[in-house]
Order: structure tokens, then sequence, then C-alpha cells
């Protein structure tokens, strides 16, 4: 088995477990972590087990980086081969949303370089799967950015935490809603790198986001031809510290840099 066909399984499975739990939402098993607004449930720490068992068994030995139960800690050795996982990204939706806009995780990287990633949206049934130089797909279909040329046409979404982050947010939001075409706030990572890569969005910007929130969308809103910084221009390294996280179509990076910085 190859890395990303343990990746498509382990999306496959497992789509259909998240969305049987959510179906019976008074029994989630909901607590917080870092503050009130920082939800987990049952299923972020079910799903993420299972995606552990899936890779210890075909892949002993990997590290592996995940959200939950003492996983959140980068591989010591560079270079190392690691797994990244999200189990639930975007639990506040998962938990409490008229739409399931949330998804499960999983990407594949040696050391800063990220090889193979896929996102499942229980929802709606959609996989989206991408290997490093092989290009990115939706359900098994190619997809790519959009052309969108200037940030007055863009579709934005914009991304924050938990009150803690608000501020920095608000200094980078007010140029997005004053100079962006459309702005929008799903506040799941993976919503907005995906609809990145296939087209439905044109930049996404968050000011602080661990790798699990988005190893995966990044990867396949590069491998759909999209762009990737932080928000000062610098490459983004997985297990790095970056100044948040801009993804764009690519097209309309620059003009996205030129308002962030000055923000
Ligand atoms: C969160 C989502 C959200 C982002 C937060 C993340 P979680 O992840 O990605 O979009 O704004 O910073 O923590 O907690 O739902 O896995
Ligand atoms: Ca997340
Ligand atoms: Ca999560």
């Amino acid at each position: 088995m190859t890395e990303i066909e343990l990746i498509a399984h382990a999306l496959e499975t497992l789509g259909p477990y998240v969305m049987e739990r959510r179906a019976d939402r008074e029994h989630l098993g909901i607590s917080s972590k870092s503050h009130a607004n920082d939800l987990l449930t049952e299923v972020d720490i079910e799903t993420q087990r299972r995606i552990v068992a899936l890779i210890g068994a075909a892949f002993p030995g990997d590290a592996i980086v995940g959200e939950e139960e003492g996983y959140a800690r980068y591989p010591d050795e560079p270079g190392a081969r690691a797994w990244i996982i999200d189990p639930i990204d975007g639990t506040q939706n998962f938990v409490r949303s008229l739409l399931p806009e949330f998804g499960i995780s999983i990407a594949f990287a040696r050391g800063n370089e990220l090889l193979a990633g896929g996102v499942a949206f229980p929802g709606t049934g959609d996989v989206f799967l991408a290997e490093r130089g092989a290009g990115a797909s939706r359900n098994g279909r190619p997809i790519r950015v959009s052309a969108v040329a200037s940030l007055a046409l863009a579709r934005v979404e914009l991304d924050f935490d938990g009150p803690p982050k608000r501020q920095p947010t608000l200094d980078r939001a007010r140029a997005l809603l004053l100079n962006g075409g459309q702005v929008r706030c799903h506040c799941a990572a993976v919503l907005g790198l995906c609809s990145i890569a296939s087209g439905d969005a044109d930049a996404y910007v968050h000011v602080s986001l661990r790798p699990w929130d988005y190893a995966a969308g990044l990867l396949l809103a590069e491998e759909a031809g999209g762009a990737s910084s932080d928000l000062s221009g610098h490459p983004v390294r997985v297990f790095g510290e970056n100044d948040g996280l801009l993804v764009s179509n690519g097209r309309i990076h620059e003009e996205l840099l030129t308002h962030l910085r000055r923000a």
C-alpha cells in the first residue's frame, strides 16, 4: 500500500462513521480544551485513533503528528517520515451547524516537504486527494484553481480562531474586507483550502494555524496550481514558525501580500 492509498482508504472508511455519530448530536461527548470555544468530542478522539491504527499497521516507525491525545508534537529528526492528522477540522461546525462544514484531514510529509494529502467532507461525500507532482483531484477528477486575476473580483475565505487571537485577525481583515470582492468565513481550514483547490474560492487567510489544520489542504491547493506563503510572503515551513498562512490561486497572491503586509 502506498501513502496516498492509505490516505484514500482511511478517508473513505471514516467518513460514514463520523456522519453516523453526528446524526446523534446529543451524544458526541463534548469537552473543551484551551478555552471554551476550543472543542473536543469523542468522535475526534476515536477518528484519530482509527487513523493512527491504520498508519501504525502499514508504516510502523513513521512519526505521527495529530491534534489529539498527546500527538501534537513535531518530529525531532529533520527529514523524518511523518503523518499529520486532523481527525475533525471544523469541530465547532461538527457540533453545531446547519451545514456539515467540517472535514477529516490526513497528510504525509518528509520533514517540511508535503508529499501526499487528502481531505474528506463526510457531509457531502467529497474526497480530495493530492500527491506532490501528480496534481490534485476531487472524487477522482482533476481539479484546478480559479483564473480570477484581481482581488476586487476575488472570493476570499477569512478564517480565525477563538477570542485570544482575534485582534491580529482584525488588523488583517480590514484590508481584505475593504478590497476583496467577497469575503466568507466558514471557519474550517480544510473547507477554505479545498475551495481554493477546486476553484470555488481564490484566497484563504489565517493569522495562526497548526500543521494538522492545513497540511493536506495546502498540498491540495498547490497541486491544483495555487500559491502559498505566510502573511509576510515567506515560504511556509510545516514544522517551523510561520507568520500565519496565505493560500491563493497564485494570480492574486502578490496583490494580497501588498495589502496584508501593510495591515
Ligand atoms: C480549527 C479550524 C478553524 C481555525 C482554527 C482551528 P479545529 O480547527 O481549522 O478553521 O480557524 O484555528 O483550530 O479545532 O476545528 O480542528
Ligand atoms: Ca483543525
Ligand atoms: Ca481538529
